[in-house]
């Protein structure tokens, strides 16, 4: 795949895609957004993926936003039809049933922060700042920010970020529940690769489960979150995982899912 805004690499079966505008601190335009719908859609259909990292380029930021100088010119049909494609990319992100985890290296303000809320995991260099200034600028946020903050840091808390627009540093995005960890800049491979590490030591199905049950079920009434998990429950009993791993148990010995 040929990409002029995103730099791709694989290393030992994580996917690492790497946001490349850093003279533009990395904003999400249009081009750079078709190429990480097309950047997840492959790397959710490759066998030799494991795992999935998004980061950005340079030492500033991860994403400092969708571009401005593309909403400036949009009206509203348009930027209806903007909002919702960029909710779609962040959707399949959440979505893919491999673990995906944003490092975040620097500013993830407006569609970075939501690019990174869509992930499964973040994790945070000390320097990382995150924030939905839209407000700022006239507008809310349209790639699901509104719906997937409240999500992770509860109402009160979010509806205090989006109004105030306000930048919230590593520290308290890890106090809020925003962030999983924090590091040093240098630090931050290191940490991604210790958290996939151990995600990628376990069961793919169960992990694949694992996310599913908790996608779909936050959508859904108690009870029926539950009969998701039990019939999920139910698909892993079927799988030669679940007998390696309740075997290895047993043996005492290290479950082996991978050859
Ligand atoms: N869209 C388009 N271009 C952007 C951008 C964005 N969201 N964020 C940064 N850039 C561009 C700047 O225009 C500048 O380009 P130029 O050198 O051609 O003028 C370049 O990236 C560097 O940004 P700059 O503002 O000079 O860096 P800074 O360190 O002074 O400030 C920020 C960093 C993140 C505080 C500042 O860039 C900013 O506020 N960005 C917008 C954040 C935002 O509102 N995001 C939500 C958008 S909906």
């Amino acid at each position: 795949m040929t990409c002029d805004n995103l730099l791709i690499e694989d290393l030992e079966g994580v996917r690492w895609i790497t946001l490349n505008r850093p003279d533009k601190l990395n904003a999400l335009n249009r081009d750079t957004l078709v190429e990480l719908d097309a950047a997840v859609a492959a790397a959710a259909s490759d066998d030799a993926v494991h795992a999935v990292v998004v980061t950005g380029a340079g030492e500033k930021a991860f994403v400092a936003g969708a571009d401005i100088s593309e909403l400036n010119t949009l009206g509203p049909v348009e930027a209806k039809e903007f909002a919702l494609r960029g909710q779609a990319t962040f959707n399949r992100i959440e979505r893919l049933t491999k673990p995906v985890v944003a490092a975040v290296n620097g500013f993830a303000l407006g569609g970075g922060c939501e690019l990174s809320m869509s992930c499964h995991i973040r994790v945070a260099s000390a320097n990382a700042i995150f924030g939905q200034p839209e407000v700022k600028l006239g507008l809310i946020p349209g790639y699901a920010g509104t719906q997937r903050l409240p999500r992770l840091v509860g109402k009160g808390r979010a509806l205090e970020i989006l109004l105030t627009g306000r930048n919230v540093g590593a520290e308290e995005a890890e106090r809020i529940g925003l962030v999983n960890a924090v590091c040093q800049p240098e630090e931050l491979t290191a940490t991604v690769n210790g958290i996939l590490g151990k995600i990628l030591a376990n069961g793919p199905l169960a992990v694949a489960h694992c996310i599913e049950a908790v996608n779909h079920g936050l959508d859904m009434p108690f009870d029926d979150g539950c009969l998701l998990e039990a019939t999920l429950f139910g698909v892993g009993a079927a799988s030669d995982q679940m007998a390696e791993g309740t075997t290895a148990f047993l043996e005492k010995r290290k479950a082996v899912f991978r050859s």
